[in-house]
């Protein structure tokens, strides 16, 4: 594949900045658009930063005439449950209307290339395990209707005019780049294995398991952690797939086995030698028993395949961790 300009929309954030340093060992170009609310721009160091926000569409027509961008990747979004059960408006004014803005965008720069951070959270409460992609989407929370909506956008753009996209469904994003130069980075951290870390090393007080009477093997969540450079393969590939040519797509990406939070906690203990002290508390609204990902069509249409595992993913971001000043 002969090297192409990327625009990374969101890729001073955690996945999108690992994304970045993907592309660039492919030889591709990133070029990253965020309006760092949440990102860091010390996380750009493959390719050019260019701050704008989603919704202001001269920039984004700017930034698109100026690098000729050949595709997009796109994940800037609000990404917190919690705060999306709380503020849904602002989930569905910057997750959607903001998507809305940057296809509208990209369309008048004539880019039709599109991939999409999508999320497990778009199927809700299982009905099989593992889910496929097929499996029917009732999201329980906004943040997971904000993503669904997207997904509904981009089928109705692709039926309209050919608008290709690869929609992504990321099951548990987690680890960190092996080379220690980013990590998972969120402010307030809320996704387990930061949190147990943090908790290992004394910087919280502890891990709090948000429900123990689930119907699963131990009582706990079970999550599909999969590693964040796994998935900055996939996105590669993704690309690729559409600059040759390929048609839109939706594809799951997921390692196929389930972490149940007890287990994850052990996988922290060993990693780092320490203890990570355990409360228990309630459920929490908008969190669902279970989700493993059927990963047969990532294989199938992408030649993608996880590579790492949780004690992989564990170890990198213990790395990161131990690396930074401050919790
Ligand atoms: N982290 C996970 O486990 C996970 C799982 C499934 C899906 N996803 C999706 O992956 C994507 C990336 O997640 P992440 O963990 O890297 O999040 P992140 O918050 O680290 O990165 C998101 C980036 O988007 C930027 N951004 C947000 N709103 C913007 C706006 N209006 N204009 C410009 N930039 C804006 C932020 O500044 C940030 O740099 C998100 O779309 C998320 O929904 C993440």
């Amino acid at each position: 594949m002969h090297m192409a300009t990327i625009l990374v929309v969101g890729g001073a954030g955690y996945i999108g900045a690992h994304c970045c340093l993907d592309l660039a060992g492919r030889g591709h170009r990133p070029v990253v658009y965020d309006n760092l609310s949440n990102g860091h721009e010390s996380f750009v160091q493959w390719g050019p930063l260019e701050i704008g926000d989603l919704h202001d569409r001269s920039r984004l027509r700017e930034v698109m005439d100026r690098h000729r961008p050949a595709a997009i990747i796109h994940f800037a979004a609000l990404i917190e449950v919690g705060l999306s059960l709380a503020d849904p408006l602002s989930f569905y004014q910057n997750n959607v209307g903001g998507t809305i803005g940057l296809v509208s965008a990209a369309s008048e720069a004539g880019i039709d290339k599109f991939v999409f951070s999508s999320t497990c959270a778009t199927y809700g409460v299982p009905q099989a395990t593992p889910m496929a992609e097929d499996h029917r989407q009732v999201p329980i929370n906004p943040y997971g209707r904000s993503k669904l909506m997207v997904e509904q956008i981009l089928a109705d753009l692709d039926a309209l005019r050919g608008f290709r996209s690869v929609v992504l469904r990321y099951f548990n994003a987690a680890g960190a780049d092996e080379g220690g130069r980013i990590g998972e980075w969120h402010d307030p951290e809320t996704h387990a294995i930061p949190v147990a870390i943090e908790a290992a090393m004394g910087r919280r007080a502890g891990f709090t398991i948000n429900g123990s009477d689930y119907d699963t093997r131990d009582g706990t969540c079970i999550r599909d952690f999969i590693h964040v450079m796994d998935l900055a393969d996939a996105h590669a590939r993704a690309v690729e797939h559409l600059l040759a040519g390929g048609t839109s797509a939706t594809v799951n990406l997921g390692t196929g086995t389930g972490t149940s939070l007890l287990e994850l906690l052990d996988v922290v203990r060993t990693v780092s030698g320490r203890n990570v002290p355990v409360a228990r508390g309630p459920r929490r609204a908008g969190d669902s028993p279970s989700l493993v990902a059927d990963n047969r069509r990532a294989k199938a249409l992408l030649g993608w395949e996880p590579k790492r595992s949780i004690e992989d993913i564990v170890t990198s971001a213990w790395r990161w961790h131990s690396s930074r000043n401050t919790g």
